[in-house]
């Protein structure tokens, strides 16, 4: 386990995949009936942008950096933004939220939370941070075994965050059982699943999977900050949802291009959406 994630922390992945997690934790609490949030791979809870790893790296620069201070945002990034912010009071970025983090701080008194992160350090200090929440589990266990451990939950409806780091060459294939897996167990499971984009064709085989899956419904959403043929490296990246909440595609329409735009790295940047099964 070499992955970590303080070097990448609220990079451009992390703005589309954060923004896109809090509109669907929104959607969802508009309905009183609880939900439980299960974050399979989750990193820990806060991370300082000025600290030694993501000062090394910068990725956060050209992602929540690009966008923190801006007046102008539409409405589902102002909504994140503002969820960022409200771990900076003093307007200096410098606290970055991670996925349990910022669903964590969302959470209703009728809602819980699944968390399981396998690095000893980030479980350690996620187990430390979320201590006196008694709506919050935090296990040191393989995320892959979250949908059998925990699937069905009694509250009937569940969102998975799927967010492993891609070291292994066959990560794709392992996301794809484990979401055939949850959707077996809980046919209603809404998952996000992301992944990296560096050669697009590399991919064909997973979309063409996912596609087969026997899933429900699946929504591709991907935005892209430098075209896919510029160099090997992390030139975007996708989530493919699984039973989105309506009307996310709907204000997703309206918000990729402008992210697309604002996180454009060389060219103009690029986006797409496209339902592999289950078109409503
Ligand atoms: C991309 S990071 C997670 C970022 C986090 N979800 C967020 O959005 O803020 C992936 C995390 O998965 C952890 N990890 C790696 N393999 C794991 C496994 N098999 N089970 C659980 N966690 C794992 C890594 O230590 C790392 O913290």
């Amino acid at each position: 386990m070499n992955y970590r994630h303080s070097y990448h922390a609220g990079n451009h992945p992390d703005v589309f995949k954060h923004s896109v997690l809090q509109r669907m934790i929104q959607l969802l609490q508009r309905k009183e009936a609880p939900f439980c949030y299960l974050d399979s791979h989750a990193g820990t809870a806060l991370y300082d942008l000025q600290g030694e790893a993501a000062s090394k790296t910068g990725e956060y620069v050209d992602g929540i950096g690009r966008l923190f201070d801006r007046t102008d945002l539409p409405e589902l990034i102002g909504d994140y933004r503002d969820a960022v912010a409200r771990h900076n009071p003093d307007g200096v970025l410098r606290l970055y939220p991670g996925s349990p983090q910022l669903v964590a701080d969302l959470l209703r008194e009728q809602d819980r939370m699944i968390v399981s992160e396998l690095h000893p350090d980030d479980a350690a200090t996620l187990k430390a941070h979320f201590a006196d929440n008694d709506s919050i589990a935090v296990h040191q266990r393989d995320g892959y075994e979250l949908p059998k451990a925990f699937l069905p939950v009694a509250e009937k409806r569940a969102l998975w965050l799927l967010d492993p780091p891609f070291e292994q060459i066959d990560e794709l294939d392992y996301c794809v059982e484990a979401v055939q897996l949850a959707v077996q167990r809980m046919r209603q499971t809404i998952v996000a699943l992301w992944y990296p984009i560096k050669d697009e064709r590399l991919l064909r085989g997973f979309y063409r999977s996912m596609a087969e899956a026997g899933l429900p419904k699946v929504l591709r959403v991907e935005l892209g900050v430098r075209p896919t043929d510029t160099r090997m490296g992390l030139n975007g990246s996708g989530l493919m949802l699984v039973n989105p909440p309506w009307p996310l595609w709907e204000e997703l329409e309206e918000t990729l291009p402008w992210l697309a735009s604002t996180l454009a790295q060389s060219g103009e940047g690029s986006w797409r959406m496209d339902w592999l099964a289950g078109q409503p």
